[in-house]
């Protein structure tokens, strides 16, 4: 159900009919406060003065030719020109009824365009730090909620597994697979990496053939392919158990890393050259755009091949941005990295459209995110200033949860209280994440996230139990109670109206990429719901008050839990 589009096509409709062009914007949207109804028309002004008419005349005129009357109980007029509409009860227990007994809750759920989403994209020997963990977090709650609307969803974790390092990563593997006859333990892929570096810092030899390695590397040696290979599987072992840890739906078949590419690069450069964007430029190749100035004013040159053939990030991003048009068809591509590659994103995709490999059709989106900062403001680090590790992260949250959790409810049996820790600790980390404006850094902050008031996951998951607890108490299942929802109370009123909104919000989410705005539309839906249940009591009241109610707070934690799987957070019966 979304209202919001039913009375924006009515009314702009009737705008039309009134005199407007075709192309004029009703701009309905929720309204403010009670008075102003339930949702506002805000075009009106707009499209009164392009016809040099009085805004509050023309409203008349669209109201004369409106017909809302089996939606609206009162349509008016209000200030310069706005059109405010309440909405009918009766109209509001029908569409509430209706959303209760369907499995989608009453969402449109035919969207169906091919969305490509690159999220995550870890780096190959590299552990996954708290950098990765936001493009993990807020990249699968998107592509979440846009599969729940129908759409065909590519996940494709761009992972960083090429490059010029892996000439010495290989030859580090090759001197410890040498000196360790057992399987060598890389559980600690940072440390690997990072002797590999002091080898190839400190021995002219172990460079030397580390070089060597890079060049067999990229003309495709057996032998340097399979350890290459060997270093690949290994960081996606272990970054999966950490998405499965995390509740995350990325698989090993979504896996499309920048040597997916590799053979497209000499194409995508060719064909740069022979559209006379790419030129040479001392030795390697550039292309020139106007609409990046370098700090000279100059027409900003980016580099697409160095000077010794190799390639670059930004040859990489082309070349995918043209696949995923071209072979994987997709409708939209978006990335989510953090907000310091959106100069580069932009390049590349500026090269890619002005080359016309892809149409203007195709939706390329970048979606940024701010920093993640410690509690001095500073950006996030351990105690000795060295980067988070994830699983270290995830492995506190899960101790300070326990500490939370054990004393909380003695009646639940430890496999329901370790259920609950899970839940909570892994909720607690992604929802703090989830719920702030990600174009924001945001503060990590231990204690805010795991308390249990405020937009916080532990307050939500609790909020959702509270709810399955009255239908315990009742004795009622509420997955099979269906039946006609009224309306006699204003509070009723208000969650009906709340609840029939959920699809407004999954539509927003989808479209810009922001899950905060469901959390705080979860939010204050549990605190409609929180001021329903203190002003109209449920089990004490008499049928057919007491079932329709029950209806109402079905509906309501069916749409938290719903909403909370979208964010990709766990819902737990009791805790
Ligand atoms: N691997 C990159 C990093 O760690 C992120 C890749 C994002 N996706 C892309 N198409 N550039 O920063």
């Amino acid at each position: 159900m979304n209202i919001q589009q039913l009375l924006n096509d009515k009314i702009k409709q009737a705008m039309i009919a009134a005199g407007a062009d075709s192309d004029v914007q009703a701009l309905v949207r929720q309204s403010g406060k009670p008075q102003f109804g339930d949702y506002q028309a805000n075009g009106i002004m707009g499209a009164a003065k392009k016809l040099g008419k009085n805004p509050r005349e023309f409203a008349q005129n669209v109201i004369d030719v409106l017909d809302t009357s089996d939606i609206a109980s009162k349509v008016e007029i209000a200030g310069a020109g706005f059109i405010n509409i309440f909405l009918n009860n009766q109209w509001l227990e029908n569409s509430v009824s209706t959303a209760n007994s369907d499995a989608k809750l009453g969402v449109n759920t035919s969207q169906n365009q091919r969305v490509v989403v690159d999220y995550s994209s870890p780096n190959v020997a590299k552990e996954m730090h708290v950098g990765h963990l936001r493009s993990t977090i807020i990249g699968d709650s998107v592509v979440r909620t846009l599969e729940f609307l129908g759409n065909t969803v590519i996940r494709a974790n761009h992972v960083g597994d090429w490059g010029t390092q892996f000439g010495m990563l290989i030859a580090y593997l090759e001197k410890m697979q040498n000196e360790n006859a057992t399987d060598m333990d890389l559980s600690d892929i940072e440390e690997f990496y990072r002797q590999a570096k002091l080898n190839y810092d400190n021995d002219e030899a172990f460079a030397e053939k580390s070089r060597n390695y890079v060049v067999k590397l990229q003309s495709g040696d057996e032998y340097c392919l399979e350890m290459w290979r060997k270093l690949v599987d290994i960081t996606m072992t272990q970054c999966q158990a950490t998405y499965e840890r995390m509740n995350v739906t990325l698989t090993p078949n979504d896996v499309m890393g920048e040597s997916l590419y590799n053979p497209m690069l000499p194409v995508v450069v060719q064909a740069l050259k022979d559209k006379g964007l790419a030129v040479e430029d001392d030795g390697a190749v550039v292309v020139f755009l106007d609409e990046f100035k370098n700090k000279e004013g100059e027409p900003m040159g980016v580099i697409i091949q160095k000077k010794d053939g190799g390639y670059l990030y930004t040859t990489t991003d082309i070349a995918a941005a043209k696949y995923r048009y071209e072979t994987l068809h997709g409708d939209r591509a978006l990335v989510f990295t953090d907000a310091r590659q959106a100069q580069h994103m932009a390049q590349a995709w500026t090269i890619t459209r002005k080359a016309g490999f892809v149409p203007e059709t195709f939706s390329l989106e970048h979606f940024t995110f701010g920093m993640m900062l410690g509690k001095d403001g500073k950006p996030f680090k351990t105690r000795t200033g060295g980067t988070v590790k994830l699983n270290d992260l995830l492995d506190e949250a899960i101790e300070r949860a326990t500490v939370l959790i054990n004393d909380k409810n003695p009646d639940l049996t430890d496999a329901e209280k370790q259920a609950v820790i899970d839940a909570v600790a892994i909720g607690a980390v992604k929802y703090a994440d989830l719920s702030k404006n990600r174009n924001t850094d945001y503060v990590f902050d231990w204690d805010n996230m795991l308390s249990f008031e405020g937009n916080t996951a532990p307050y939500m998951q609790y909020a959702y139990t509270r709810i399955r607890s009255i239908f315990a108490k009742a004795g009622v299942d509420g997955d099979t109670l269906t039946g006609q929802i009224s309306i006699s109370d204003d509070k009723e009123r208000a969650l009906a109206v709340k609840l029939l909104q959920f699809e407004e919000v999954l539509l927003t989410v989808a479209k810009d990429g922001l899950p905060h705005l469901l959390c705080q539309y979860l939010f204050e839906l549990a605190g409609v719901f929180s001021g329903f249940y203190e002003a109209c009591p449920i089990l004490s009241a008499d049928e057919p008050t007491k079932t329709s109610r029950l209806l109402l707070a079905n509906l309501t934690a069916k749409t938290l839990k719903q909403g909370l799987d979208l964010l990709g957070i766990k819902t737990v019966e009791k805790m």
